[in-house]
């Protein structure tokens, strides 16, 4: 090979390698630096008005992704309505009167649609704006990979049957995340989301009067936060929409006072307490509750974890133009 065709084929690799846009179905971090340069910018913008406006969005925000990532994948499928050929996962038990944040997406959607048109996917903009979330309330930040696209349906079955539920034990609730990949590390570590958002009263109520069919309170439930919390909740049907926050001590901070909370016997939920009722899991939150930099770094490895659950890549799915419909 004389120099000047070795030249040319190192160039023309040089052209492959760098500045070609990614053919194959993968996900990459410089997916939209070409076509959507501002795109972060956007949506960070975005996510910082909607919590500027409440506080409570970067909670409902990071919540929606990961309902999103839990039922056929990181899709977009959680944004999708319902349709005549499709139940979609809006109405689905986990998600109604729950999941919220929606109008947050479509506000960054429309901005971004205006400043690069049918380039970025919804699935990519939500996985982007639960990122921002949480480092705007103070939490770690990650780098991201992108090039998810959008999926064309939804299943409010698959949301009933894959979403975890606070009401069943940890070992089913790591069965769930063990058959998206993940593991019980991820369950505890993801689990510290619930440093920031409320829950309905709905959602822990039985701990409070009637756990696990004893007539009695959960006896894993510290007695001063008993007290309280059968005060914002009263034993009537009429108060299951009342909301209590998931870290009393600092809602709206991204931090790891949720592992103190648990270690404190004053996790909200039963599934959060749970975590300190397997010697594994327990151990964890000890740690998590000790060192605050561990938590945020294994947080942010497992969010890319989860952030890349069943992404459709390449030529598969779509960019939806309007995040509550298929193209
Ligand atoms: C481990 C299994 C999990 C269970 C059983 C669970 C369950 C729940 C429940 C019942 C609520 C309250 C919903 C309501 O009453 O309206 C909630 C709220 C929340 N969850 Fe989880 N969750 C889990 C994991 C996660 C993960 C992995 C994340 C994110 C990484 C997350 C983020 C949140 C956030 C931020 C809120 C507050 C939302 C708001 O205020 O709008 N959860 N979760
Ligand atoms: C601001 O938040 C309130 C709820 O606190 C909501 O009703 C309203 O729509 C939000 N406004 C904007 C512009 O997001
Ligand atoms: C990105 O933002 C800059 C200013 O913030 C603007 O001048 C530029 O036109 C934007 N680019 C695109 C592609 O929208
Ligand atoms: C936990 O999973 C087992 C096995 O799949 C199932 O039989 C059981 O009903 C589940 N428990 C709850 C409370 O969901
Ligand atoms: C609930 O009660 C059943 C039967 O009385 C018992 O086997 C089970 O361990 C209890 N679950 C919890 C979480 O205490």
């Amino acid at each position: 090979m004389d120099p000047s065709s070795l030249t040319h084929s190192l160039l023309s690799l040089f052209v492959l390698l760098v500045l070609s846009p990614p053919t194959t179905g993968q996900l990459d971090y410089k997916f939209y630096d070409s076509t959507c340069p501002n795109l972060t910018k956007i949506v960070r913008y975005g996510v910082w008005s909607a919590i500027t406006n409440e506080t409570r969005m970067a909670a409902s925000i990071l919540r929606l992704h990961f309902h999103d990532c839990f039922v056929n994948g990181c899709d977009g499928s959680i944004l999708l309505d319902d349709t005549s050929s499709f139940t979609g996962e809006k109405n689905a038990g986990p998600n109604r009167n729950s999941a919220r944040g929606f109008e947050v997406i479509d506000a960054i959607k429309a901005n971004v649609e205006n400043s690069c048109p049918s380039t970025v996917s919804c699935t990519d903009i939500l996985t982007l704006a639960a990122r921002e979330a949480v480092y705007l309330t103070g939490g770690p930040y990650w780098s991201l990979q992108l090039g998810r696209r959008d999926g064309t349906t939804a299943s409010q079955s698959a949301a009933n049957q894959q979403i975890p539920s606070p009401f069943e034990p940890l070992e089913n609730i790591t069965a769930k995340f063990t058959s998206k990949g993940l593991e019980m590390k991820d369950v505890v570590v993801l689990s510290g989301a619930h440093t920031i958002g409320f829950a309905k009263c709905s959602s822990f109520k039985p701990r409070l009067f009637n756990f696990n069919s004893t007539g009695k309170p959960d006896p894993s439930l510290g007695s001063s936060l008993l007290k309280d919390l059968q005060g914002t909740c009263p034993d009537q049907d009429s108060s299951d929409s009342n909301l209590a926050p998931l870290d009393p001590i600092t809602t709206n901070k991204f931090d790891n006072v949720y592992y103190k909370n648990l270690v404190s016997s004053s996790g909200l939920l039963q599934s959060d307490q749970a975590l300190m009722g397997d010697s594994n899991s327990a151990a964890m939150v000890n740690n998590y509750n000790k060192y605050p930099y561990l938590f945020a770094r294994d947080f942010g490895q497992s969010m890319v974890k989860m952030g890349s659950i069943g992404v459709l890549t390449g030529k598969d799915g779509e960019i939806r133009k309007n995040c509550h419909v298929v193209n």
